[in-house]
């Protein structure tokens, strides 16, 4: 066992299938490298204790609405019977909480694989999802899985729950993504069980919507293959059409994708649940994501990234099938 040790995991964009994804469509998403959160674990202190944005202090006073991370790190204790060693956890997120950017995921999966490092275990990709997913589990009750994978990813996925989980290789080396916040919370638990509500509710409706998302999922991956942008751009319009039929998307949102395509995007949507959170749109080069990003913010969106396609370096992945760079 070692005395410290750290950990990294990144901020996920779901490109194309959120809500599709947890009923066994297929999805797209991406982890963003320069959202990250870190997590630094030292034992050379007294007592267990925590610091993170949302509380410090003893992990056992820990608030309710960490309950999912409190659970998961007593869960890791109990793996390594380490249940009486002193540790002090220092979570440090740039992904900004409750904006469809995986914060809950990527902290958890940061969290595991801290606790794999310190006691030097191996941890293969199916068991650190399987870990995270545990306090994701609590955090948001129905997760497809989607999140925790890309966050856990160095590079975009092509995920379908309980079935595939893979790297997807495309060169889109002049397009780039913005995303912008629209600074209001998402609420991912209460959109997903909306979107389960409809379906009970009104299946001729939200049945056709569901099939007609995880479809554009399947297209998106041609488009991709065949570096099509444009086609991208008109699939991810018509997935915010789809999911603002569903009911979870906002005026911000609507607005924001409008404002996106008025400035030269070539296409638009929300991303992970919605109701609130970020959309994302994609542009021909980074002149155009620029112009499309300042829009943005003029039109009230409190944070935008510009994401270029070309950062991902593409492999086939290690001996415990995680994937590398
Ligand atoms: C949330 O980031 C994405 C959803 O599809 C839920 C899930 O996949 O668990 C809305």
């Amino acid at each position: 066992m070692r005395k410290k040790a750290k950990a990294i995991s990144y901020a996920k964009i779901i490109w194309f299938g959120e809500h599709s994804v947890v009923y066994g469509k297929p999805a797209i998403a991406l982890p963003l490298y320069n959202v990250d959160v870190h997590t630094n674990l030292t034992t050379e202190t007294s007592g267990q204790t925590i610091d993170c944005r949302y509380f410090s202090g003893p992990i056992d006073e820990m608030v309710d609405n960490l309950k999912g991370v409190s659970v998961l790190i007593h869960q890791l204790l109990t793996i390594f019977n380490a249940q009486k060693i002193n540790f002090h956890l220092k979570i440090e997120s740039k992904i900004p909480s409750e904006r469809g950017m995986g914060s809950s995921a990527a902290t958890a999966v940061a969290i595991v694989r801290v606790f794999f490092k310190l006691f030097e275990a191996p941890l293969t990709r199916n068991r650190l999802l399987e870990l995270a997913n545990i306090e994701e589990k609590i955090t948001h009750g129905n997760p497809s899985g989607l999140d925790t994978a890309t966050a856990s990813s160095e590079v975009p996925v092509w995920f379908v729950r309980h079935q595939l989980n893979e790297q997807i290789d495309f060169n889109l080396s002049n397009a780039f993504m913005v995303i912008a916040d629209s600074g209001i919370k998402g609420k991912t638990g209460e959109a997903v069980s909306m979107v389960h509500d409809r379906l009970i509710d009104e299946p001729e409706t939200a049945t056709p919507l569901i099939n007609q998302l995880g479809q554009i999922a399947k297209a998106a991956r041609q488009a991709l293959s065949s570096t099509d942008e444009v086609k991208l751009g008109k699939l991810m319009t018509q997935s915010q059409y789809d999911l603002a039929k569903l009911g979870v998307s906002t005026k911000a949102l609507n607005a924001f994708c409008q404002i996106a395509i008025k400035n030269g995007a070539l296409g638009a949507k929300l991303t992970g649940s919605g109701l609130g959170g970020c959309m994302i749109s994609i542009t021909q080069n980074q002149v155009a994501a620029q112009k499309v990003a300042t829009a943005l913010r003029k039109a009230g969106a409190t944070q935008t990234w510009i994401q270029p396609f070309k950062n991902y370096n593409f492999s086939i992945g290690d001996n415990n099938g995680n994937l590398v760079k």
